[in-house]
């Protein structure tokens, strides 16, 4: 083939293979139990599949309407109106979506200008800094310290400037497994109060939190709400990863722009699953049960590593959990979790690369979302490690 020899020149030029892709190929070749990637390693819902087969089977296989169909996004209405407080119009503030990346994607297009600034904390998902950049902006990253990786809020404070056009938060956190407390919430309603900054809020973990916490939705706060995308995953709440799909919800004015982009980013998404989704909502106790279901997860994980001479403060939500590993090596994160998936057959994410300058605490994460017997290999193999 001859080579093509024209002007190449990278949008991202120092984007890395996500972290991600890379562990998760290094655990598939070295045939290692695979703790690394958020993703179940048991099956979705037969129910919902059924569902879905039953609506490719009648026919909804053409586009569906631009913003999803109606009757899907009166379900997420009255999902979080119930469950938060805010009344989001189907019609005009809720946008369903090809999983929350795009919608993240087409928020920051949305409303991102060349030069603006958008305050992240790290270590932060991966997908928020390249997001912000490919659209000329500038990711002001604050570092959450552990062990308790709060937000520190002077910081937070005088990061705020002329320049900064949106606040991206995530509660329950990935990777920290930390979430935001009602006075965290309100705190930041007070902060940003006289200003024109919307916050791009990720809530993907929404449904999975632990030991009786409340999830503090922006949906509960009046004065975060109104400036706020609110950003979902049927993904991860569902258990079908794969599938893509998730959604939007914000007030018309903000769903306005963000419509702009989606009917040229996506036009739409996926009208059987649509289909189908907007049937499985209708039970609250698909979503509701997930918190018991987790937390099982992640007692029992736990409990089975702890004898090992990693540190840890559980997780409060999402379906990850941080170990630290600083009095078994002092080997970088990175170069650790590789070399544990080659030799001791486990695969972990290393939290450094969640933060700009890959700040190197010696912690892992590692995903519980996996089958009993998966975790319990995965928690024998942790317990043997004594130094390394
Ligand atoms: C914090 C966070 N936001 C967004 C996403 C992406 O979700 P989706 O798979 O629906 O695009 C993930 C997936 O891991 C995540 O952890």
């Amino acid at each position: 083939m001859p080579t093509f020899q024209g002007n190449t020149t990278s949008k991202l030029p120092e984007a890395p293979t996500s972290i991600f892709a890379v562990m998760s190929h290094l655990a598939q070749k070295e045939k290692a139990i695979n703790l690394s990637q958020g993703y179940p390693d048991f099956p979705t819902s037969p129910e919902l599949i059924e569902l879905v087969s039953k609506a490719m089977r009648e026919g909804f296989n053409q586009y569906a309407p631009m913003p999803g169909i109606l009757p899907l996004r009166e379900v997420i209405a009255e999902k979080i109106e119930s469950l938060y407080g805010t009344a989001y119009h189907p019609e005009s503030e809720i946008t369903v979506t090809a999983g929350a990346t795009q919608a993240i994607f087409t928020i920051i297009t949305a409303m991102v200008q060349e030069g603006d600034e958008v305050i992240i904390f790290a270590p932060a998902y991966d997908c928020y800094e390249p997001s912000i950049r490919l659209n000329g902006g500038k990711a002001i990253e604050i570092e959450l310290r552990p062990p308790s990786y709060g937000i520190p809020w002077d910081q937070l404070a005088s990061a705020i400037g002329e320049k900064t056009r949106m606040i991206i938060i995530n509660t329950p956190h990935n990777p920290t497994g930390t979430v935001l407390s009602r006075n965290e919430m309100i705190q930041l309603e007070k902060l940003v109060r006289d200003t024109d900054i919307t916050i791009l809020s990720d809530e993907v973990y929404e449904h999975i939190i632990f030991d009786g916490l409340e999830h503090q939705s922006v949906a509960r706060f009046p004065g975060l709400a109104e400036r706020s995308f609110l950003v979902a995953s049927f993904g991860k709440t569902f258990h079908n990863t794969g599938w893509k799909m998730g959604y939007c919800a914000g007030p018309e004015l903000l769903m306005k722009e963000f419509r702009n982009v989606h009917q040229f980013n996506v036009f739409s998404v996926n009208h059987p699953i649509q289909k189908a989704l907007s049937g499985y909502m209708k039970n609250p106790e698909n979503y509701l049960s997930l918190p018991d279901f987790f937390q099982e997860k992640r007692d029992k994980f736990l409990r089975a590593i702890q004898g090992s001479g990693f540190k840890f403060t559980p997780s409060k939500g999402t379906y990850f959990q941080l170990l630290n590993y600083e009095d078994i090596s002092d080997e970088q994160d990175l170069e650790l979790a590789k070399k544990w998936t080659r030799e001791l057959k486990l695969a972990s994410i290393p939290v450094s690369v969640f933060y700009n300058q890959k700040t190197d605490h010696k912690v892992l994460r590692f995903c519980f979302a996996k089958s009993e017997e998966t975790l319990m290999r995965g928690a024998a193999i942790l317990n043997e490690i004594e130094s390394f």
